[in-house]
């Protein structure tokens, strides 16, 4: 990893991060003597080395080498949707059928998504059915992948809010300084709580310890994924308090995606989203892809 973060982490990228720990990250590069535990997939490894800028230096590697694996190997800057994809983290088309549009589809994630996967048919889930009843911990906003990494939709039915449609934070993919004060902060105070539990924890994955942790703390608190704390609570849905957190980072209020049968919508979900809560009995029936890019390690391509 000291490798690839001397090829792809610039002077700049170095100051943006100690511009948000208040630590000078050279400091961070000196002192691990260890990169294994950090060289993996895992959204979210729990260091003491948080505080000091790990979370955020493995963000910003990870998005460098695959912002140049698809810029340098997939061409992705000829790419028409690339230009709009890169900057907000989603794409919405509208009259998208999947047989007949699949091959654009399929150019157009396998580029976003700096792989081939070979894709066909059979890696689309045709028939992806939401139904709402109640709360679901997937009404509160929160980011599945430390790593670019892609979902698609296309809507089956007609989506407004009350079907519970995606929601999508335009360009909190990118690792601004204003995203990287959220990661921080989310990420320093899941350390720390887990750490005061056990130092044995240190190194560790949420994924490792979710049998051990479930009864530690509550739920939303401890998920693999790394979760939006609004008003206290990690179980918002309420789209004014989300937004009023979200403004308090500088970031964009949410966008609801919402649109008749047809609408298309790629998301990367390394930024934040959500599934709109929409009335009980109202369903979301949608074709699904998603990414395998967040089962590869960032660092090992
Ligand atoms: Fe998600």
């Amino acid at each position: 990893m000291k490798k690839l973060i001397k090829k792809y982490i610039s002077k700049q990228d170095k100051a943006l991060i100690s511009s948000v720990t208040n630590y000078d990250i050279n400091n961070l590069i000196h002192e691990v003597k260890d990169w294994t535990p950090f060289n993996n997939n895992a959204k979210h490894i729990i260091t003491r080395f948080d505080k000091k800028g790990m979370h955020l230096l493995r963000s910003l590697l990870a998005e460098k080498i695959i912002d140049d694996l698809r810029e340098s190997k997939f061409n992705a800057l000829q790419c028409s949707e690339y230009t709009e994809f890169k900057e907000t983290g989603l794409i919405i088309r509208h009259d998208i059928d999947i047989n007949k549009d699949k091959e654009w589809i399929y150019k157009i994630i396998s580029t976003f998504e700096g792989s081939n996967y070979g894709l066909s048919l059979r890696n689309f889930n045709v028939n992806n059915i939401i139904a709402t009843s109640g709360y679901d911990i997937q009404h509160s906003p929160h980011i599945d992948t430390f790593q670019p990494s892609c979902k698609l939709w296309i809507y089956k039915n007609d989506m407004s809010l009350e079907n519970g449609p995606f929601c999508y934070v335009k360009g909190s993919h990118r690792n601004s300084k204003e995203k990287l004060s959220l990661l921080y902060s989310l990420s320093t105070e899941r350390s720390r709580k887990l750490l005061n539990i056990s130092n044995d924890y240190e190194g560790s994955t949420i994924g490792r310890l979710s049998s051990q942790t479930s009864n530690l703390l509550p739920l939303g608190e401890v998920t693999a994924s790394l979760r939006l704390k609004v008003n206290n609570s990690f179980k918002s849905f309420d789209p004014k308090d989300i937004n009023k957190t979200l403004r308090s980072f500088n970031l964009n209020e949410e966008t609801p995606i919402t649109g008749e049968t047809g609408t298309l919508c790629i998301a990367d979900i390394s930024g934040m989203h959500r599934r709109f809560k929409g009335l009980d009995g109202s369903v979301r029936r949608s074709v699904r892809w998603s990414s395998l890019r967040r089962n590869l390690n960032p660092f090992s391509l």
